[in-house]
């Protein structure tokens, strides 16, 4: 890894950090929950602070960059764009549930180089910088080998806060336990795509996630060997469907998610 690289992990490491200790410093206080619009899309004290502390230290790092945050919008326009979900999982973690965490990525012209994942409460980092590999707490991660859908695989997804009025989106679920398929929704898709990229989980997939959501995700995916891509195999985009696996079930997902 150059000296660049170097400093651009440890500031993304140092400000999920702090993040994550924002989350475990006010478990059990009153979080000041709010609904952002949508019933069930709730922000709290800890999604604005934990955004805060991120931007103080990229911006005392590196001044001439921006930053795209969930709360917060993005800053300016620079080749290097920083994308930060403070808290990613934030209704789990308004209840108590302990699956969440803090997402930061650095895009270099648009390239993904840089992405950290913090999940505090079970004190693990995800980490990968372009060409080095994926790593959770220094160990290199790699995606399952789970060749088989039926059965077999275990699958994560998350639904958009209109689920329940898109036929689609409950078709392709009904589809996948009908092909026997174990499907989990726990609720960070930053977490779920961390799980793909250590073989915890075989695929994932979701249908309008964010710049913020994926961005750091996919990076450690696919340095941790798993593919992703759009309906049909295109390139993955923000706010569009992401499908994403260990490479060996991709096609099946894709045959199911169409
Ligand atoms: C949400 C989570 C959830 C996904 C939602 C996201 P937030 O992010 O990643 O799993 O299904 O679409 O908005 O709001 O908790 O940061
Ligand atoms: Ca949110
Ligand atoms: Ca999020
Ligand atoms: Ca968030």
């Amino acid at each position: 890894m150059n000296a660049e690289d170097r400093h651009y992990l440890a500031c993304a490491i140092d400000a999920a950090r702090a993040a994550g200790a924002l989350h475990l410093y006010y478990r059990g206080q009153d979080l000041e929950v709010t609904a952002k619009g949508h019933p069930t899309d709730l922000v709290t004290r800890v999604d604005r602070e934990a955004e805060r502390a991120i931007r103080d230290r990229i911006r005392a790092q590196f001044p001439q960059h921006a930053v795209l945050g969930e709360e917060g919008g993005q800053d300016r326009e620079s080749r290097f764009r920083w994308i930060v979900d403070p808290l990613d999982g934030t209704t789990n973690y308004a209840h108590g549930f302990p699956f969440s965490c803090v997402s930061v990525a650095l895009e270099i012209d648009g390239t993904r180089r840089v992405g950290v994942i913090f999940d505090p409460q079970h004190d693990e980092l995800f980490t990968a910088v372009r060409g080095g590999g994926a790593w959770m707490n220094g160990r290199p991660l790699q995606v399952s080998a789970q060749r088989e859908l039926s059965g077999h695989a275990m699958l994560a997804t998350g639904f958009p806060p209109d689920a329940g009025n898109d036929p689609h989106y409950l078709a392709v679920f009904a589809e996948f336990l009908r092909r026997g398929v174990s499907v989990r929704r726990p609720g960070s898709a930053a977490l779920g795509l961390s799980y793909v990229a250590c073989g915890r989980l075989d695929g994932f997939w979701d249908y309008r996630l964010k710049a913020w959501d994926l961005a750091a995700g996919l990076l450690i995916l696919e340095e941790a060997g798993g593919r992703h891509s759009g309906l049909g195999g295109a390139a993955s985009e923000y706010g569009r469907p992401v499908i994403a696996s260990n490479g060996w079930l991709h096609d099946a997902l894709l045959e199911v998610i169409r």
